[in-house]
């Protein structure tokens, strides 16, 4: 390699998300293209569970007018099924909420949107003191939305009306064990986020869009108001997840709309006791099988209890899956 090479190679390892960002600006629509093909290319060589969760975005906008069918929704909650939760407890109760209930339930939220009543707050949106890494992520977030929303405002408010999607499924804890003890940090929410990932996954492997809301927690009140007793008094909130087909019949695989950057594997890792050596090895290692559907890998996940400790696992696949992590949905696109 000449010492140019050289230089280019080590330029790029050292490069940074916003780096790579700028770059890309900075290209010709014939260069774009080249390079898209080039990493395209790239891609199609990992397995394809790992191709279809990288490709999940949320949907902002879905088709209003075309329902959901009952097989569709219990495939969704069958997903939900197989998620590992702390001592297997399954915490989560899922309402489902279509048809005229759900307009009563966006209007009544969108009212209070109106009003700028922003409904009693169980917990901040947001932590106030982020790390820096996290803070750069937020931010990065709220200018990337800022030119997706435009001058159209207005869109802000499509969250309350679920931007439109005909099914809203409303993912509920149980009082008590999360939010009346301390420390403040439980595994109920852990297991919640599983089921939201979860559903979230077998959804889009259904063909269809989703869209977490975990500002609609701040409805509780709502929630319960017009859920009556489907909405259980001893639960609260924890977040909504709006679920529909694209606009268009747009399979969300493909056409995600608006996609926010995310921060490098490096970034979120810390690599620990992993041998210098093993940390250069790059290359065609990804070769695992992966010939089944999103949904099939979520219904057949279980928890391993026996390892193989000895065989160590190759770099490129533990990159490969510690990639995805940047892909996975997440509230005001903080990264913690
Ligand atoms: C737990 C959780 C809560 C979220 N809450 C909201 C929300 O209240 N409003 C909203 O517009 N988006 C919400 N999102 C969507 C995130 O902003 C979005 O997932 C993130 O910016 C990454 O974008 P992507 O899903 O397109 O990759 C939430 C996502 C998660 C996982």
């Amino acid at each position: 390699m000449g010492a140019g090479a050289s230089a280019h190679k080590a330029l790029w390892e050292n490069a940074s998300q916003n780096d790579l960002n700028d770059f890309v600006k900075g290209l010709s629509k014939e260069e774009a293209a080249k390079l898209a093909a080039a990493l395209q290319a790239r891609h199609v060589a990992a397995p394809l569970g790992i191709r279809e969760m990288s490709a999940l975005h949320a949907t902002h906008s879905f088709n209003a007018s075309k329902e959901i069918p009952r097989q569709v929704v219990k495939d969704i909650l069958e997903g939900l099924r197989s998620v590992p939760s702390s001592a297997n407890t399954q915490p989560w109760t899922i309402v489902v909420v279509q048809g005229a209930t759900r307009k009563l339930l966006s209007e009544k939220i969108v009212a209070k949107f109106d009003a700028g009543e922003q409904g009693a707050a169980l917990y901040a949106d947001l932590p106030k003191d982020m790390p820096a890494r996290m803070q750069k992520a937020v931010d990065a977030y709220a200018k990337e939305y800022d030119a997706f929303l435009g001058d159209d405002k207005a869109k802000l408010r499509k969250g309350c009306e679920f931007f439109g999607a005909p099914l809203h499924l409303v993912v509920c804890a149980p009082k008590g064990p999360c939010l009346e003890e301390s420390p403040p940090v439980d595994g109920v929410f852990l297991d919640m986020g599983s089921a939201m990932t979860a559903m979230s996954f077998s959804a889009f492997d259904l063909g269809l869009g989703v869209h977490p809301q975990f500002s609609l927690a701040k409805y509780d009140g709502i929630y319960k108001e017009v859920l009556k007793e489907k909405m259980p008094d001893d639960h609260f909130v924890i977040c909504g997840l709006s679920v529909g087909y694209l606009e268009n019949d747009q399979d969300p695989r493909k056409t995600p709309g608006f996609v926010p950057s995310k921060l490098s594997v490096d970034d979120t890792t810390r690599w620990v006791n992993c041998d210098a050596e093993w940390l250069k090895t790059h290359g065609d290692a990804v070769t695992g099988n992966s010939e089944h559907g999103l949904k099939h890998l979520v219904h057949s996940r279980h928890c391993s209890h026996t390892l193989d400790t000895p065989r160590p696992v190759p770099y490129d696949f533990l990159a490969s899956i510690l990639r995805l992590g940047r892909f996975t949905a997440r509230g005001g696109g903080t990264r913690f």
